[in-house]
């Protein structure tokens, strides 16, 4: 169905984001037939380009990012016609351009502006929007990451967005939010009647979540500015422990949701003082030299100014979420670069069963656990115990009931960009965080930080290729239970 017809701005069309994943996220829903024929996408930064050299490098993303099987030079050919540039200096309210030329005043054509620059940009691009009439009650703005290092940071970043928008017109942008995989976690329980009520303290142990990359981070220039608990923890994780520990909403109405998952965050408990170095645990990567394999470590990445860095590669903690549907549930977060392989999951442990009938049985009863498998190959999984098929009395096996995505859906899945950039015409914020999700998520994981800053402990190592450091795995083994492992 197509979404009613806009002029999307993006500021900072010439940059990176734009180029790997706005340019083909826009183009799929393009090819998909969702755009209304009278949509535009216009791209505005500093540099002097003219149209044609926007609608080139249009061309360019598409074919350098979009998969080979979805390029279709006609469907590209239409799409780029519909792309137009405008040179626009908006670091200031009376700054040069002519975007207004470029957008129609036409209350039926929905105006979205996508910032896809520095957030010391945000409030100058917003005072200029507003200098220039650009500004309408009903435009939205798009943000995103990094909004702010800390909690005040990010109040500053947001009070100067909200100096010109209101709340209801601002897409804070988590990608995580946007995959499908995540998604689901909603469909999962709130589409089925099996999970929701043993979803608690009675039958849950524990809820391990793992958001692991292959990839390394010291040639990414913010990186060590930023590390693992604010690059992951701060807004992917959270989001994701959100959607995992929030009671149901009573509808699927964008605030309905949003307060569900604000008094989860609400609900964390602090970890201050002694809990730090007690329950967190912060690794960084070092190389691997062999005969088949060299990695260098993230020292050995960093340019010469940044080496002695401190910053945190891995973030292992254990969280609480002090409600009665949580209280004495850990959460046990696991992230980090180079790491074995890539692998994002959340697997939800529950209790043992309280009886066991098997005593003379091979094989003791294993409790159950349901994996979510986020990326790669999507799917659900959840480990069952049956009697292994033979007559040689009961033996007991562990396996899985495995839902593949892949397996079941010939659909392409979309990418996370594409469903956020299409919610944003069609004013859903329901996946998108609110002002307060954010603050309560800094306020959460700001006395971490500076906790870590005044310790005289450097990051713990661990080889590239990895799961991490043996803190890690001390970290849960302190409690009777291990990190689960895909077999
Ligand atoms: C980004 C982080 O937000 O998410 C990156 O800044 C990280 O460091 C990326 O690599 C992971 O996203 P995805 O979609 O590949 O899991």
């Amino acid at each position: 169905i197509p979404v009613q017809p806009f002029d999307y701005v993006v500021f900072g069309a010439t940059g990176d984001l734009t180029k790997r994943k706005l340019i083909p996220a826009l183009y799929h829903r393009f090819k998909d037939g969702q755009f209304d024929d009278n949509s535009r996408i216009i791209g505005a930064s500093r540099s002097k380009l003219s149209d044609d050299d926007f609608r080139k490098a249009a061309r360019d993303a598409i074919s350098q990012f979009v998969e080979k099987q979805y390029q279709d030079e006609k469907v590209i050919d239409r799409f780029i016609k519909i792309c137009s540039y405008v040179p626009v200096d908006a670091s200031n309210p009376d700054g040069s351009g002519d975007l207004g030329k470029a957008l129609r005043d036409d209350p039926k054509i929905v105006r979205a502006f996508y910032l896809a620059v520095a957030p010391d940009l945000f409030e100058p691009i917003a005072e200029y929007l507003q200098k220039k009439k650009l500004y309408r009650r009903d435009a939205r703005v798009v943000i995103e990451k990094p909004l702010g290092h800390d909690l005040v940071s990010s109040m500053e970043i947001n009070d100067g967005v909200a100096k010109i928008f209101k709340e209801d017109q601002v897409y804070r942008i988590d990608h995580y939010l946007g995959k499908e995989t995540v998604q689901n976690l909603l469909a999962l329980r709130f589409a089925n009647t099996l999970f929701e009520p043993i979803w608690n303290s009675a039958h849950i142990d524990h809820v391990q979540l793992t958001v692991a990359e292959s990839v390394g981070a010291g040639t990414r220039g913010y990186y060590d500015e930023s590390g693992a608990l604010r690059d992951m923890i701060q807004n992917h994780m959270l989001q994701l422990l959100c959607l995992v520990a929030m009671e149901p909403p009573a509808s699927d109405d964008a605030n309905a949701l949003r307060d569900e998952k604000l008094k989860v965050l609400r609900a964390l408990k602090p970890i201050v003082n002694g809990d730090v170095a007690k329950n967190t645990v912060r690794g960084q990567y070092k190389g691997v030299k062999s005969e088949t394999t060299s990695v260098a470590g993230y020292q050995d990445e960093l340019p010469d100014e940044k080496k002695g860095s401190r910053t945190e590669t891995f973030v292992a903690l254990k969280a609480e979420v002090e409600n009665w549907r949580w209280a004495g549930v850990p959460f046990y977060f696991r992230t980090g670069k180079r790491m074995a392989s890539r692998a994002s999951e959340i697997c939800i442990q529950f209790k043992p069963i309280p009886h066991s009938i098997f005593d003379h049985a091979e094989g003791a009863p294993k409790a159950n656990k349901l994996i979510i498998r986020l990326q790669p190959d999507e799917g659900v999984k959840l480990m069952m115990m049956i009697k292994d098929p033979g007559p040689g009395g009961m033996r007991l096996r562990e396996v899985p009931l495995n839902l593949s995505f892949a397996a079941t859906f010939t659909e392409r899945t979309p990418e996370a960009y594409e469903r956020l950039l299409m919610d944003v015409i069609r004013g859903n914020q329901t996946l998108f965080m609110r002002r307060d999700e954010l603050e309560a998520a800094w306020k959460w994981v700001d006395p971490i930080r500076e906790a870590w800053d005044r310790s005289t402990e450097p990051p713990q190592s661990y080889v590239a290729g990895t799961w991490g450091p043996s803190g890690s795995i001390a970290l849960i083994e302190r409690d009777g239970r291990t990190w689960h492992e895909d077999e």
